[in-house]
């Protein structure tokens, strides 16, 4: 199951990433908005990231003016690994090396169909493991405290 949400500056791009999950047969939630109203980002970028946290959501994607307010809200939410995609290499790297959880697009930074590719990268490349499962174990001692160097 993926979690999908953006604010008005992200509408355009998740209604074109929810059509292609619709096409592909990939199961969503759409946590909204569904409107161009403007709306408060870190509503549903929480949402997204809190449906990803407590496992209710495999992956997440939200989409807001830039990508970038909703991923520093996503990355504050427990478990939560977010990143900023603008193109295909980071959307394939971010999934093999940092094993993130939820991506995050800008509406005023790409195009729709550039949205629905990074999208499809995300979703379909997995995590490299080896070295990168310490680095990211290393995230998480961060998150958690328990990190010192
Ligand atoms: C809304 O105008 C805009 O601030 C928002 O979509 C996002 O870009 C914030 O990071």
């Amino acid at each position: 199951m993926i979690a999908i949400g953006c604010d008005h500056g992200g509408l355009e791009i998740k209604n074109a990433i929810v059509e292609y999950l619709k096409k592909a047969e990939i199961e969503y939630i759409d946590f909204g908005t569904y409107t161009e109203d403007s709306v408060d980002y870190p509503i549903y970028a929480y949402k997204v990231a809190n449906a990803v946290s407590k496992g209710e959501c495999e992956k997440g994607i939200i989409c807001c003016g830039t990508g970038i307010g909703v991923a520093i809200v996503a990355n504050k939410v427990k478990g939560v690994r977010a990143a900023t995609v603008t193109n295909e290499f980071c959307a394939e790297m971010t999934r093999r090396h940092n094993d993130t959880n939820v991506v995050t697009m800008g509406g005023r930074v790409i195009d729709a169909d550039t949205a629905v590719r990074l999208a499809e990268i995300f979703l379909s490349t997995p995590f490299d493991g080896d070295r990168h499962t310490r680095r990211v174990d290393m995230i998480t001692q961060i998150e958690n405290g328990e990190f010192s160097c």
